[in-house]
């Protein structure tokens, strides 16, 4: 039954999914944030438990140094953990794991607060401070999780790098955090064959000074080189006395800082964007219970990676604040059959499932016949994120895998919002390709170029009026170019980067990236980093990369190089220079194409003008050549 006071094709809840959500009047709630932004955030802050209470929710005194429930005190694990503990939670599974071999671990949340606790005692036994920064490299498996949480219960920041990523993004990342440790698994299982892990971990820490102990995860057994004096096994610590089952939880003020993750920006190197216990703990608690309703008999997946903030905030965090069971997959969903996640939702009774446009993509190619010789009844909620979902994949999701029952959350947000910001909650209507609104008490816009609010379906910047609690802090150790990156275009509003539209019902349609970023099947990479793999190898004097349209990864990385005098242009160096940037960087950010140049279009100030390139990729003309220089 269409919905006749919404414009195009929409789907309204249905009464089933309507009778079971926490707030059935979203629009309601919306009104009232909007009324009174520091009371709604309030209500939902005191849902959690503080050593002591806030004196202000909101602190604006320096803006865009915004604070959040000041002076309250906290930590974020005592209530993803401890506090569920002491009720009957305590024996509900946390986290249900399933290796890519078939390989099942379970954790209670008794048990998780214990293998927690147990490894915070290891990390303080090795000097591990508040403060101090801990490297995770590791793929999805339990001990990462446990490893983020023992961090944070110690209030050291904890920094995890994804484990696709290879030796000079790694590098980088230690180096920039200046960390203390790292942790790291001798392996990581994907499609059936092993990652070097360790391997490419001992490359990169030949330049990362800072690092003074290795804690090696055993996941693959395969033998690896470690190095005496620095090195050590997480097993064989686990098994030392002072890996003691009680562990004092450092008390957190709300703004501490809880972890660090780099993301793609606009220029240069990634930056390191920082979150904290408070206000992070309140908008991931907030967010997941009202948009996947979360309630006590659910068995939650998002299939993301806990290398990414879809990872931080809706495997580890948020699950566990709401007190879910989680279920977690090491490998590929294809592997070694395409219906392999199917069936983990038929033999797990999962009820939520959450993942990204590129996965559905991915497996729709193999069609219908895999998820239907399956049980999916026990889903209920479908999530979305990291990119634009395309209407064919929404309704594909919808109908075969959703059956026409199950919702789907298309939630907009970023590494920076650390929080769903457009979202819809099961209770709203849903148009294929929308996120639809803004969260309660989150206020945006679409700008045009001189700041005004673009008209009726006009394509304008995305930006975002009013602070929420789990924002980023600043940049760290950078808080210029926290300043200068995200608050100096439009006075007041917070850039997102992304190009979006508003439509006659005010819902939101996000484009995409309007800055030099590229989404690659949902990953976010800097041009700025691949072209510099690019440089890196000996034979190449510039390079260029830009994103152009892909079926299933939503962007195709595309380059342009120039090879330095008396080089010869082969498909040889082609292959050479492909396999190089997957080495520095990672197999994620290997290009689809490289091309050979005599020139790159640039601006009088000597940048490389993207557009240009693009436009001419399309098979378009490039708007407005003003500035460029030849
Ligand atoms: O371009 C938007 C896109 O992903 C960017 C943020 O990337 P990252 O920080 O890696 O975080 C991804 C997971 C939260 C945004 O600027 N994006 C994310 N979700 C959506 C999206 N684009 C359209 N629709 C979405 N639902």
């Amino acid at each position: 039954m269409p919905d006749k006071s919404l414009s195009g094709e929409v789907f309204i809840p249905s009464d089933e999914v309507l009778r079971h959500v926490h707030v059935r009047d979203w629009d309601k709630l919306i009104g009232e944030a909007e009324k009174d932004l520091e009371g709604f955030w309030s209500r939902e802050a005191h849902e959690l438990h503080w050593f002591e209470h806030w004196d202000k929710v909101l602190d604006d005194s320096h803006k865009p140094f915004f604070k959040w429930f000041t002076n309250g005190k906290t930590n974020i694990v005592y209530n993803c953990l401890d506090r569920h503990t002491q009720t009957a939670r305590r024996n509900k599974l946390a986290l249900m794991w399933e290796g890519e071999k078939g390989e099942f671990r379970s954790f209670s949340y008794f048990a998780l607060k214990r293998e927690t606790c147990r490894f915070a005692n290891v990390l303080r036994s090795l000097g591990v401070q508040k403060g101090d920064r801990v490297t995770l490299y590791m793929g999805r498996i339990p001990e990462l999780m446990i490893g983020m949480l023992a961090c944070a219960r110690i209030g050291a920041i904890h920094s995890v790098v994804y484990g696709g990523f290879t030796v000079e993004a790694l590098h980088e990342r230690l180096e920039d955090s200046q960390s203390k440790v790292l942790i790291v698994a001798d392996g990581a299982y994907q499609r059936g064959k092993i990652v070097p892990l360790k391997a490419i971990a001992d490359e990169a820490l030949q330049r990362a000074a800072t690092v003074e102990s290795v804690l090696v995860v055993k996941r693959t057994g395969e033998a690896v080189n470690m190095e005496s004096g620095r090195d050590m096994w997480y097993h064989e610590l686990m098994a030392l006395p002072i890996a003691g089952m009680q562990c004092h939880i450092e008390v957190m003020d709300a703004e501490d800082p809880l972890f660090i993750l780099y993301t793609s920006g606009t220029t240069g190197k990634p930056k390191a964007i920082l979150h904290t216990h408070g206000g992070y703990m309140v908008g991931t608690y907030s967010t997941l219970k009202y948009v996947f309703d979360i309630h006590d008999e659910d068995r939650y997946w998002c299939a993301a990676d806990p290398g990414w903030i879809t990872g931080h905030s809706y495997i580890v965090y948020g699950p566990l604040l709401n007190g879910t069971t989680s279920f977690m997959y090491e490998g590929a969903p294809t592997y070694p059959y395409p219906n392999r996640w199917w069936q983990m939702i038929e033999k797990y009774g999962i009820n939520v499932l959450y993942t990204a446009p590129t996965a559905i993509r991915g497996l729709m190619r193999f069609g219908e016949a895999w998820p239907n010789r399956h049980d999916l009844s026990s889903l209920r909620i479908l999530g979305s994120v990291g990119e634009p979902i395309n209407p064919e994949a929404w309704k594909w999701y919808h109908r075969v895998i959703g059956k026409g029952r199950c919702p789907i959350m298309d939630t907009w947000w970023q590494t920076e919002t650390g929080m769903f910001m457009i979202t819809p909650t099961p209770a709203v209507t849903l148009k294929p390709g929308s996120g639809t609104r803004p969260f309660p008490g989150v206020k945006m816009d679409v700008l045009d170029e001189e700041g005004k609010p673009a008209g009726v379906n006009e394509e304008g910047f995305l930006v975002i009026k009013t602070p929420w609690p789990a924002m980023m802090r600043t940049i760290y150790r950078d808080p210029e170019r926290y300043k200068a990156q995200y608050w100096s275009k439009f006075p007041g509003a917070y850039l997102t980067g992304d190009s979006a539209r508003k439509d006659e019902d005010g819902y939101y349609w996000v484009i995409g990236r309007v800055d030099d970023v590229i989404k690659v099947s949902g990953y976010r990479l800097g041009t700025a980093e691949i072209e510099s793999a690019l440089v890196s190898h000996h034979a190449i004097a510039e390079a260029a990369a830009i994103g152009l349209p892909h079926d299933v990864k939503g962007n195709a990385i595309h380059t342009f190089v120039i090879v330095k005098a008396g080089v010869e242009k082969s498909e040889k160096l082609i292959e050479e220079l492909r396999a190089h940037v997957a080495h520095e960087m990672g197999p994620i950010a290997k290009p689809d194409s490289i091309q050979f140049v005599d020139s790159l279009p640039k601006t009088r100030s000597g940048k490389i003008m993207r557009r240009v390139l693009k436009a001419r990729a399309l098979g378009q003309e490039p708007k407005d050549l003003t500035t460029l220089e030849e």
